[in-house]
């Protein structure tokens, strides 16, 4: 499931689809896959030939993927260089954390691996994935610039046990703490048009909420909404695409700033 290939008119048995139009919007561009879990394997097939930077950021990275190069034995991409940074050590073939103040820190926390590739069928082009194990919010709020990202995703989400209760397209806050809302956060690094991903989890907005849950496929949800601008406060919201249904139908928009 690529969505680098050039599918003018979608059929109901598309896995996933991307306009043309928003396609050339993303390419060469950075996606931040916020709370990424084990979904990490489907966003690098869906973008690696579309994205220059995929920023795949869970609290638990390194307890989910192993450190070996995540496209290890892919004949089109040759590893170039492999960056760690952060706080973890290699022991005994594990990961570790060494002890701050005679503590042991969080598990891997503000950990990163970065894996830069030559794409050996583009000449010129790298492809970097960046695993970053961290809080997304603070990764969102701290480390992006403004108007650095081309697409932020978040789905399969929850604030039920295992889920982040992060709430990225919302207008309310987290359900805990006094953080304010991410959805500012996410408009001042995302392009002033950009792409976001997003099943329904952990949102306010009235558009996503409707296709939170629904019972129909990612292409009926899309064909529903196809060719309208919907207004979400200063924004202007058209729906692009779809990916595969997580806990509802997953949807690409291109949100433009009005
Ligand atoms: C319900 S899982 C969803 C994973 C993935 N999006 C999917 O659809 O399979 C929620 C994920 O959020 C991660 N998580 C929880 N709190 C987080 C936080 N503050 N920042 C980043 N990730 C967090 C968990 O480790 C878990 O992988």
């Amino acid at each position: 499931m690529n969505l680098d290939q050039r599918v003018e008119f979608p059929s109901p048995e598309s896995k996933a689809f991307l306009s043309v139009g928003a396609r050339d919007l993303i390419r060469d561009g950075s996606l931040l896959h916020a709370c990424v879990g084990l979904d990490y394997q489907a966003t690098i097939e869906t973008f690696h030939s579309l994205c220059a930077d995929l920023w795949l950021v869970d609290l638990h990275t390194f307890k989910k993927t192993a450190l070996l190069p995540l496209l290890l034995g892919q004949p089109r991409y040759e590893l170039v260089e492999q960056q760690f940074t952060g706080r973890f050590m290699v022991a005994s073939a594990r990961l570790r954390e060494p002890l701050v103040d005679g503590r042991a820190p969080p598990p891997f926390s503000a950990s990163r691996c970065t894996e830069i590739y030559r794409d050996r069928e583009v000449p010129g082009r790298l492809l970097r994935l960046h695993r970053l194990s961290q809080c997304a919010a603070d990764f969102l709020q701290t480390e992006c610039k403004p108007e650095s990202l081309t697409a932020i995703m978040h789905n399969g989400d929850s604030s039920g046990e295992g889920g982040s209760g992060l709430r990225f397209f919302s207008m309310a806050p987290e359900h805990e703490g006094d953080r304010p809302t991410l959805l500012g956060d996410v408009y001042r690094t995302l392009k002033p048009t950009g792409l976001i991903i997003s099943d329904g989890s952990n949102c306010d907005l009235p558009h996503l909420i409707k296709v939170r849950r629904a019972k129909c496929s990612s292409y009926e949800a899309w064909r529903d909404l196809e060719g309208r601008d919907l207004i979400c406060g200063a924004h202007r919201w058209s729906c692009v695409g779809w990916l595969p249904p997580r806990y509802g139908p997953t949807l690409i928009w291109k949100v433009t700033a009005a």
